[in-house]
């Protein structure tokens, strides 16, 4: 079950013109006109992404608009940062963003992040995985879509270096439930006394945190330590 609905289609304006500008500094397997279908997992290699290939590495899951990626990216040089998105136009408002900011450190691909973590990238290759704001599917016929379950918790731990970091954040308070009670039960992590964390002050206020705060719903951060 794909925790994303669609991918988006063919861009305009300066979405289009950042993908064809400078799609292949930034995008994984980007052709001539900076399009990507959506990689296959066995397509993927980290191999030569990075400048400084011995960086540790940050994996951001469903990266939206790029927004805390970029940031990122910028204020940690020495940290190789990989986005992890789906979404075509958020795809090229990475870029974009990338470009202004004028980083090396990161890269984007266009791959379903759990079969990327799942068993495409090596074994504790990653310093940090976030997943900030993943899809809430709040319908409950559709909760099985949700990303943050048991399996993608292995999925992260598999990917995560021992003393590495996992952080989660999310404006739905069942599913911060959820993403507690994944990270808790699971014998690869640990967490803060109750499983609970403060707002990490790293990330970026995006428009889905903003958006939750307006509608009057309480952020839950979580953050689970690999054993
Ligand atoms: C609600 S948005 C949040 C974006 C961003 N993290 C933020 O806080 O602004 C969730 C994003 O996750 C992406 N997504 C969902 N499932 C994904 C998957 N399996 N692999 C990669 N991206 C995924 C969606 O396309 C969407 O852009």
């Amino acid at each position: 079950m794909r925790s994303f609905a669609r991918t988006g289609g063919r861009l305009k304006g300066r979405w289009a013109m950042a993908l064809a500008v400078h799609g292949h500094r930034y995008l994984v397997g980007a052709d001539g006109d900076g399009y990507v279908d959506t990689l296959q997992p066995e397509e993927f290699s980290l191999r030569g992404l990075f400048p400084d290939v011995d960086a540790p590495l940050v994996l951001e899951v469903g990266s939206g608009g790029g927004h805390q990626a970029v940031a990122y990216a910028a204020a940690n040089p020495g940290r190789n940062v990989l986005a992890i998105e789906v979404w075509r136009e958020g795809l090229a408002s990475t870029i974009w963003h990338a470009v202004e900011a004028e980083v090396t450190n990161l890269r984007i691909v266009q791959a379903d992040a759990a079969a990327l973590l799942g068993h495409a990238l090596p074994d504790a290759c990653a310093a940090e995985v976030w997943t900030f704001f993943p899809d809430p599917w709040p319908k409950l016929r559709h909760r099985k879509r949700r990303l943050v379950n048991e399996g993608f918790a292995s999925a992260v731990a598999r990917v995560l270096q021992s003393g590495g970091v996992w952080r989660l954040a999310t404006d739905w308070e069942d599913y911060g439930r959820q993403m507690r009670d994944v990270v808790t039960a699971s014998p690869d992590f640990r967490t803060d006394a109750d499983g609970w964390s403060p707002r990490w002050e790293g990330r970026v206020l995006t428009r889905f945190e903003k958006k939750g705060t307006a509608a009057g719903r309480a952020i839950r951060d979580v953050t689970a330590y690999r054993i």
